[in-house]
């Protein structure tokens, strides 16, 4: 039975500001330790493959994925995926488990992702993207939100494919200023802004409009959204790699970076005794905590060298 949930889209500030989903980045501790920083006003998760948590097999790691903290609410479930019945499946579930929308994925420019037919592969099949999102849409009370890209290989691309997104009116649309083929390699196109915007308030005025690509912080995104008043949201993803307070107004000092370094290590050591996560993959972390203050290379290079977290503590406390 379907009722009205409250949207929270509408309940955002304008501008309000997301922390972009990223792959083995914006896990259940990154983005804890993202709200203890300095918190945007949503999160989303990393993407979570459809079909993965409508089999058998791949259930338990889906659930993994999309565990959520009590810090992280708002916060947005990513999916994606190209088989529409595990779309509905997998939305039926995401209410249920604490999340206030779901949004598709339909920009993501990795090889496996598009060969299986998911995320920019989308662009190449506008049906199946749109009978995708009606499934979506049909199987929860969550509003259902649409994350992309300018097109695949051409820029021109937006003027057919947004409007195709468009016509369907998603709750918000994400549009990463760029083609699948430019990857992040190039700048982000701003100069289509204007034209974007029209479209949205042409056909789904209704819809919120979030821009994301090279923004860097809070403060460019109040820059953009004084030059675009139009635009409701700002994305925010490997800004955070810079600066992980880059949702506040605040400069963090040495001490400040290695508290959060340490806040780090104890949920990745609280996590690790749920499931295995692997050591190495938490140093691609440390770069962020460690950087842009006196003696930050070498003490980087120290806790590259490490094996375990109790090697990085002794480095970090000696
Ligand atoms: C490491 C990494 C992982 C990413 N994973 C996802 C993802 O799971 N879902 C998604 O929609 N976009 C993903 N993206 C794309 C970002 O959400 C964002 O669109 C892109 O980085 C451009 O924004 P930026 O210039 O602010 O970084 C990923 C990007 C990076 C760098």
């Amino acid at each position: 039975m379907k009722y009205q949930k409250v949207n929270i889209w509408d309940k955002l500030p304008k501008p309000f500001l997301i922390l972009a989903p990223m792959e083995g980045v914006t896990d259940i501790m990154f983005r804890q330790v993202i709200a203890r920083a300095g918190r945007p006003d949503l999160f989303f998760t990393e993407f979570t493959n459809v079909s993965s948590y409508a089999s058998e097999k791949g259930r338990k790691n889906a659930l993994e994925r999309l565990e959520i903290a009590p810090s992280d609410s708002p916060i947005i479930a990513q999916i994606w995926g190209k088989n529409p019945e595990h779309f509905s499946e997998t939305c039926q579930a995401l209410e249920s488990l604490g999340f206030s929308g779901v949004d598709l994925n339909f920009g993501c420019p990795d090889k496996h992702v598009n060969k299986a037919g998911g995320g920019a592969a989308m662009i190449k099949n506008p049906e199946l993207a749109i009978e995708c999102f009606e499934n979506a849409q049909q199987s929860t009370n969550l509003p259902v939100s649409i994350k992309t890209r300018l097109g695949w290989s051409q820029i021109d691309e937006y003027q057919t494919w947004l409007p195709i997104l468009l016509e369907v009116h998603p709750t918000a649309l994400t549009v990463h200023l760029r083609t699948k083929k430019e990857m992040s390699k190039v700048p982000a196109h701003y100069e289509l802004l204007p034209k974007i915007i029209s479209l949205l308030s042409q056909i789904s005025p209704e819809t919120k409009l979030i821009i994301n690509g090279d923004i860097k912080d809070r403060a460019h995104a109040l820059e953009l959204h004084q030059k675009y008043p139009e635009i409701d949201g700002f994305m925010i993803g490997r800004g955070v790699f810079q600066n992980p307070y880059c949702f506040t107004d605040h400069t963090p000092s040495r001490d400040e970076l290695m508290k959060l370094l340490t806040f780090h290590l104890e949920l990745y050591e609280e996590q690790s005794q749920k499931y295995y996560i692997s050591y190495e993959t938490l140093k691609h972390f440390f770069k962020i905590y460690i950087n842009n203050f006196p003696g930050a290379k070498e003490l980087r290079a120290k806790l590259m060298e490490t094996h375990s977290i109790n090697e990085a503590h002794k480095i970090i406390h000696s």
